[in-house]
């Protein structure tokens, strides 16, 4: 099993040190256009095998050489966002470096399985899968996994309870048309509606839609990483043992919940292939509503996208 991790910065290091961590892969390899970065950073990572006890080497490289024949790829090569700027305005830079990386990767490993991180979300998943020419269910994105994880945590900091005791969702898109979904959410098994009032739920959506936000207010130099790189590596041990455990991911939704033809957050079941199906949660007619409000302005953003590589 090798594993590669596209971009060296925040993101893609702390992703490959997890993913070399976690024991099942065989390689992992690190690339990046800045020269001595990934290979840097490899032998750091490598060093800490004996302390923490695995073995799985990082190879570092500025070419996609040690690459080729990944089965799963992730790629995380791009700009962050500023203070003050939204993921879109990062679109137009990162449409040329995804776009880039997408034709690089297709020429290497056509047949991996591909994690897009790199912002605005959900427009770099469709025009990887669409510059790569790689099989929908083998292109999905990491949104939702992280914007589950602020909501849980936003969750239990309100109640006092530990995160681990808070079952969430977060669906739509990995921006202003975010779908937290209180309807799914328990806490120690109670429904968040028992919990909390109306206002309260409402608070705890918002501040999970701005939970990125609030992080780069803080940083200034750039954008959140730990539990980004706890998302992206979790969907790649799901697809890499084949798992078939279901989380929120960005993939393309092919009628369910009444929306066609459009990269979205939605829960999916991982696997081998990738994404092996598209799984529709009973869900109250308001959120249905935000889901298809969402899926229409990834559409229009996506086709924004189309218009960049022509
Ligand atoms: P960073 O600036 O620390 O790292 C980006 C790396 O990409 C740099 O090392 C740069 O040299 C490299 N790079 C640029 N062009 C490249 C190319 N053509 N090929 C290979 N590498 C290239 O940024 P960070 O914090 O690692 O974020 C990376 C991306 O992930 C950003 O677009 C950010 O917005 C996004 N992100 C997405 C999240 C999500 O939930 N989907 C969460 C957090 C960040
Ligand atoms: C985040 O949500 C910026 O997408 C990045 O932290």
């Amino acid at each position: 099993m090798k594993i590669t991790v596209v971009g060296a910065g925040k993101y893609g290091s702390t992703t490959a040190q997890r993913v070399a961590q976690a024991g099942y892969a065989d390689e992992v390899v690190l690339t990046d256009i800045v020269e001595g970065l990934p290979q840097g950073l490899a032998l750091d990572m490598n060093q800490s095998r004996p302390i923490e006890g695995y073995e799985t080497l990082v190879t570092g490289s500025n070419d996609y050489g040690p690459t080729a024949g990944s089965d799963i790829v992730i790629v995380t090569a791009g700009k962050p966002r500023k203070p003050g700027m939204s993921r879109m305005d990062l679109l137009t830079d990162n449409a040329e470096i995804v776009g880039g990386v997408a034709r690089q990767i297709a020429d290497t490993s056509p047949g991996a399985v591909v994690i897009v991180v790199s912002n605005p979300l959900d427009e770099m998943t469709a025009l990887f899968q669409k510059v790569s020419g790689l099989p929908t269910a083998r292109v999905m994105g990491q949104a939702g996994m992280l914007d589950t994880a602020r909501f849980q945590d936003k969750v239990a900091a309100k109640l006092g309870v530990s995160p681990l005791a808070v079952e969430a969702i977060t669906l739509g898109s990995h921006g202003d048309t975010m779908v937290p979904v209180p309807s799914k959410v328990t806490v120690e098994g109670k429904p968040l509606a028992d919990l909390l009032s109306d206002d309260e739920v409402e608070a705890l959506v918002q501040a999970t839609r701005d939970g990125g936000a609030e992080v780069v207010a803080l940083l200034k130099t750039g954008s959140a990483y730990y539990a980004p790189s706890s998302a992206a590596a979790r969907m790649a041990q799901a697809v890499a043992t084949d798992e078939g455990a279901v989380m929120p991911v960005c993939a393309w939704v092919t009628g369910q919940y009444g929306i066609s033809d459009v990269y979205l957050g939605v829960p999916a079941r991982l696997g081998k292939g990738g994404v092996t199906e598209v799984v529709e949660l009973d869900l109250t007619d308001a959120e249905v509503a935000n889901l298809r409000e969402a899926a229409d302005s990834v559409r229009s953003k996506q086709a924004d996208v189309d218009g960049l590589l022509r």
